[in-house]
């Protein structure tokens, strides 16, 4: 759900794609952006696309024909960065989990130091699994066989720390929609100086597409401010807004109120004697991912929740298929009004369907409240 202040933000009168007054709002903008990405970065932009234009960026700078790509895969983002990969003719290799699952850091090590790649990338929040993947041990082994580390942080950023300098990473990417609680139609990209490095002295191709360049970005919205492309200057007022948003709640509060909720949540799932899908230590704080208990439709239950109170949870895709719910608390969302609210008419939902839930959810769920002291 989109903040309420963005959409008024949205309504502001249009400057033109160079206006100084542009300018200074994506300033704001890098800003803003960096805090959330846990990154002092110099290189920090909005693109404008969706978050796969960002995965499009980052695979078309940072993967060179004829190089070998490695990419952890357990989902179905992993998949199309596989995917970006070829058509950038690059040698993938795909390291696979089951989805749901991640690597131990062994296995993260072990994987890189064999095969010697010249990038990796790995998806830190799988927006299919509700499966986190911690990037440490991935950017220390990468970059001591000397590779570039890609994260996509599409579900992650604004909701959960990315912690981007400390883990290590290289390039990062994720989209206005989820976490940032704005609309769709900005990808927030990250790039660390050693990547620039490498793109501007050991990059020895062309970078294959004109849009996504990130050199000529940096002089659209770095130092010359040239024209580049006419950016959608609302988009900029709106995620401006929402980066306002969260610095006014604090990063940390922001992150902790998440997790509250999500914690609350999965306690009310397990207390109806439901399983999650993703083990605990894993699990997203803004998306949540229960099994589908045996015999029920998933398609009866979504149905029940959006006609009778507009709630739109998502089924599971790919190998999930039928498997899980994917269930999204995030932003002006995740509050204990609101997640309550979904426990009590999903829980309804379920058994309307069938399901012998026990009783005590609601009282699990409070209890986690209750210990937080909210
Ligand atoms: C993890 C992940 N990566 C990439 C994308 C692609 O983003 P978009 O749909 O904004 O292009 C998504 C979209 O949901 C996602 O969840």
């Amino acid at each position: 759900m989109v903040e309420p202040r963005v959409y008024d933000a949205m309504s502001k009168p249009i400057v033109g794609h160079l206006d100084p007054f542009f300018f200074e709002i994506t300033q704001a903008v890098k800003t803003g952006l960096n805090t959330c990405f846990g990154t002092a970065n110099e290189f920090t932009v909005a693109m404008s696309a969706t978050g796969s234009g960002g995965m499009e960026t980052a695979v078309a700078n940072f993967v060179e024909p004829g190089s070998k790509f490695l990419v952890f895969a357990s989902g179905y983002f992993c998949d199309r960065l596989i995917d970006m990969g070829k058509r950038q003719r690059a040698t993938v290799i795909q390291i696979d989990k089951p989805w749901g699952e991640t690597w131990t850091p062994e296995e993260m090590r072990e994987a890189i130091l064999r095969e010697k790649p010249n990038t990796v990338a790995y998806v830190a929040a799988e927006t299919s699994t509700g499966c986190w993947t911690d990037g440490k041990a991935i950017c220390e082994a990468a970059h001591e066989v000397g590779a570039l580390v890609i994260a996509d942080c599409v579900t992650a950023l604004g909701s959960m720390p990315i912690e981007f300098d400390k883990t290590g990473i290289d390039v990062a990417y994720s989209c206005s929609q989820k976490g940032l609680g704005c609309p769709p139609g900005l990808s927030p990209f990250t790039v660390s100086p050693r990547a620039l490095e490498w793109l501007t002295k050991e990059r020895k191709s062309q970078i294959p597409t004109w849009y996504f360049d990130i050199k000529l970005l940096a002089e659209y919205f770095g130092g010359a401010k040239r024209y580049h492309h006419t950016a959608p200057i609302s988009m900029f007022y709106a995620l401006h807004e929402g980066l306002t948003v969260i610095a006014e709640e604090g990063l940390e509060n922001r992150f902790a109120r998440h997790r509250l909720n999500r914690n609350a949540f999965v306690a009310g799932i397990e207390a109806m004697g439901m399983e999650m899908h993703v083990h605990r230590g894993h699990q997203l704080w803004n998306l949540m991912t229960p099994k589908l208990p045996e015999g029920i439709s998933d398609m009866a239950v979504r149905k029940h929740l959006m006609d009778n109170y507009g709630i739109d949870i998502a089924g599971g895709f790919g190998q999930l298929t039928g498997k899980v719910f994917r269930i999204g608390i995030m932003g002006v969302l995740a509050t204990k009004r609101d997640t309550l609210f979904l426990l009590e008419k999903f829980e309804e939902a379920l058994r309307a369907q069938g399901f012998k839930a026990k009783d005590g959810a609601m009282a699990a769920a409070e209890a986690m409240y209750a210990t937080s002291g909210s």
